[in-house]
């Protein structure tokens, strides 16, 4: 699990991946352009792609290869701009390397002459190829066929064949299920890499190392010390150019089932065997399969919808979610979902989790709060004075990514007054962090074979099943609660902790 973009720590040494074609499909998409090619520059800028390393974009706009190259400049010169312009250090040379191995495919992702004319691409590749799905879902199951009928998945004489494919991974239960049955049948479980990017985060995967190497976590790190666990996934975007996906989707299926579950198992699992890829995913899975699956009536006292209507987030105005282009005027898609689950088993019953992710909120915010339990006898008693939160852990996942201690600590002075205090570990001040998504570390590793960080069938099954209460809960009814653009969510989701005495940790 070493990231390819921690250049800092001595112990990483990682040799360039082995020989390989990426094959795109939606190569002409907003994630193509934002996320995987801008991944792949930044592996080539630390010499991390092969020397034969080559990509092939499959799309079916009309366009040669130099234009196809043309556009990604383009995404790519509206990152480097996202990210405080070229000052930030652009690298023309591994640019350049990068697109003069780019070449494009123009095909329908259904017609046997797209896979035809891959075929030949491919004829000469005597190393990897990885298949990228960055296309819609709709096209899963019918790629993975036509590549398996082609012979394209053909494994053997050191020639690996991998097939990475992206959320949303089915809209519940029975497509998932569905979907994992018919991708298998034509590829093999071992050739399958679901990805999730939260997972490709040094913060996600610092959680374990948190976790499993400081002992003095890990002693506490139970039902006996820890009153609760909130995990936040706050974005201060609004649903930007996505209206279309995300009137179907909303935020539940956006978020939760894969990364914030992603989140709670990484939290919640108990310690693996090793950091095999098995022994870790075998972890998480029993983690998924302890979430209490709820009844619809708990599933509507467990969760709260909203909505944003416009305001001001970051001093910009923002319209409101029914106002979005694309978005129905009476749309019921919530844009916000908070949700009280339980983990039935040793170490965590009785503990609850409330999970909380939405759009336009007050700032981007992700998080894992680890809310210890007060000392068993309250020997500094607060009369007069307002008592002082309880010890808590926050894990911040981005941005500003550290570990934060917050506990208590006597205020100078003859009396015995006592205030909130914090210990903060941040990554910038240690470590020197480029600019990663996540997708650079998941693309290095799937290249390598390493599939610790992707989901097998069953994680993405025991995800859905453990959602599927509050989704046929809403179908029947339940409200929609309205929140202002730039606020820290409806009241409603403060009321759900306020019932059991408890409260959010600000969004600030
Ligand atoms: C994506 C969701 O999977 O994750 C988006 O579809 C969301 O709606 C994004 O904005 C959040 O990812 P990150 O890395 O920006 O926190």
């Amino acid at each position: 699990m070493d990231s390819p973009m921690n250049r800092q720590a001595p112990t990483v040494a990682l040799q360039p991946a082995p020989r390989c074609t990426l094959v795109i499909f939606g190569a002409t998409g907003d994630m193509t352009g934002r996320l995987l090619i801008p991944a792949l520059y930044n592996l080539a800028r630390f010499n991390l792609l092969n020397a034969d390393f080559r990509v092939i974009g499959v799309g079916h706009r009309k366009l040669d290869d130099d234009e196809f190259r043309g556009g990604l400049k383009h995404s790519m010169e509206q990152v480097v701009a996202s990210r405080g312009g070229p000052a930030a250090g652009f690298d023309a040379q591994a640019w350049d390397w990068l697109m003069g191995r780019t070449s494009f495919l123009m095909g329908d992702f259904e017609g046997e002459q797209t896979y035809a004319q891959l075929a030949t691409m491919l004829a000469p590749e005597p190393g990897g190829v990885i298949f990228y799905f960055a296309t819609a879902p709709t096209f899963f199951q019918s790629i993975a066929r036509h590549l398996h009928d082609a012979g394209l998945l053909k494994q053997g004489h050191g020639r690996w064949r991998r097939v990475v494919i992206e959320k949303p991974f089915g809209r519940d239960l029975p497509s998932a299920r569905e979907l994992n049955k018919q991708l298998t049948r034509v590829v093999h479980e071992n050739q399958i890499f679901r990805i999730d990017h939260f997972l490709g985060k040094e913060t996600v995967q610092n959680i374990l190392v948190s976790r499993f190497a400081n002992s003095v976590f890990e002693s506490n790190w139970n039902r006996l010390y820890i009153d609760h666990v909130q995990i936040t996934a706050a974005e201060a975007i609004g649903v930007e150019r996505r209206s279309q996906f995300y009137e179907q989707t909303g935020a539940l299926r956006d978020m939760v089932p894969n990364h914030l579950f992603q989140l709670l198992a990484m939290v919640a699992m108990e310690p693996p065997n090793s950091f095999d890829a098995d022994a870790v995913r075998t972890e998480k899975e029993k983690l998924l399969d302890a979430i209490r699956i709820q009844t619809p009536d708990e599933a509507l006292q467990n969760s709260v919808r909203g909505q944003y209507r416009a305001g001001v987030v970051g001093g910009q105005s923002m319209r409101g979610y029914r106002e979005e282009e694309g978005v129905a005027p009476d749309s019921r898609t919530e844009t916000y979902v908070a949700l009280k689950l339980g983990i039935d088993n040793w170490r965590w019953g009785g503990v609850p989790f409330y999970l909380r992710t939405g759009k336009a909120l007050a700032r981007r915010q992700t998080q894992i709060v680890i809310a210890f339990k007060d000392a068993g006898h309250a020997l500094f008693r607060q009369s007069a004075q307002e008592k002082p939160p309880s010890n808590s852990l926050v894990l911040q996942i981005q941005p500003d990514e550290g570990l934060f201690f917050h506990m208590k600590a006597k205020v100078p002075g003859s009396k015995i007054r006592i205030a909130p205090v914090s210990m903060d570990f941040r990554y910038a001040d240690h470590f020197m962090t480029g600019h990663s998504s996540g997708y650079e570390t998941l693309i290095y590793d799937c290249m390598v074979g390493d599939a610790t960080l992707f989901q097998r069938a069953a994680d993405i099954e025991l995800g859905w099943e453990a959602v599927m209460p509050f989704l046929q809960a809403w179908e029947d009814g339940g409200e929609i609660h309205p929140y202002r653009a730039g606020s820290q969510g409806p009241v409603q989701a403060d009321v759900l902790l306020a019932r059991d005495g408890r409260q959010w940790l600000p969004l600030e």
